[in-house]
């Protein structure tokens, strides 16, 4: 059986204690760190840079997955391949060239990202699934931690471990937005094997950040 992966998103994390909060995760039992770049111009919202994520990489306790909500992300590659960077993520959209960017990631050594909005299709990674280590279904609409997952992004899940199936390629299937132990049961019957999950981990009202990622922990894999 294949391990669920867990990974906070730093976006409901304190910036300002971030090493602390990430040693708590790590003992927690969460995987890896998610963390959520935007610009303020492909999303409505702001948060950090490369400067930011260059200075935590050899202080943090985990390994990053960071998710690139920029405009035009070939520009930055090279800034977030660096140390504990463990995969980059990038939307179709974002970028005229989807194929040079994964290249790109791929010239650095570091694992590529395709992150899918809700109305993406799966189509647009037809033509370049050779170059994709991991799909990141996005489950809200992206700019914000916090939002309701969009049920009607199951099937899309269930197509997305079809397309990986089929791919014949040892893709990672992850899911982004929304996802609480109460819907994870079923986003990975759906087929996720990697779960980003901000605020249910760390502004939960109910759960510590220990419990949070047990309920998580529990949605079982996919055999
Ligand atoms: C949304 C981000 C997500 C988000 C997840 O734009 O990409 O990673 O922070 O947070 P929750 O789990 O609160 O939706
Ligand atoms: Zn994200």
């Amino acid at each position: 059986m294949k391990k669920l992966i867990i990974s906070p998103s730093i976006l409901s994390a304190d910036f300002y204690n971030l090493e602390k909060d990430a040693e708590e995760l790590k003992k927690c039992g969460a995987d890896t760190l998610h963390v959520d770049v935007m610009d303020g111009s492909f999303v409505n919202n702001i948060t950090i840079g490369q400067a930011f994520v260059q200075s935590i990489a050899e202080s943090v306790p985990l390994p990053m997955d960071v998710h690139l909500m920029i405009d035009r992300p070939e520009r930055f590659i090279k800034d977030y391949a660096v140390e504990n960077v463990n995969n980059i993520c990038v939307h179709p959209e974002s970028t005229d060239h989807l194929d040079g960017t994964l290249q790109q990631i791929m010239e650095t050594g570091i694992k590529t990202g395709v992150a899918l909005n809700p109305a993406t299709p799966l189509a647009s990674l037809q033509w370049v699934i050779d170059k994709v280590d991991l799909i990141m279904i996005m489950t809200v609409n992206p700019g914000f931690g916090g939002q309701k997952f969009i049920k009607a992004m199951l099937p899309k899940i269930e197509q997305a471990r079809e397309l990986i199936d089929d791919a014949g390629k040892d893709i990672i299937l992850a899911v982004d937005g929304g996802v609480t132990g109460d819907n994870a049961p079923e986003i990975v019957a759906a087929g996720a094997d990697y779960l980003v999950s901000g605020s249910y981990i760390l502004s939960n009202k109910n759960l510590s950040v220990q419990q949070a990622i047990a309920e998580l922990q529990k949605a079982e894999t996919r055999k």
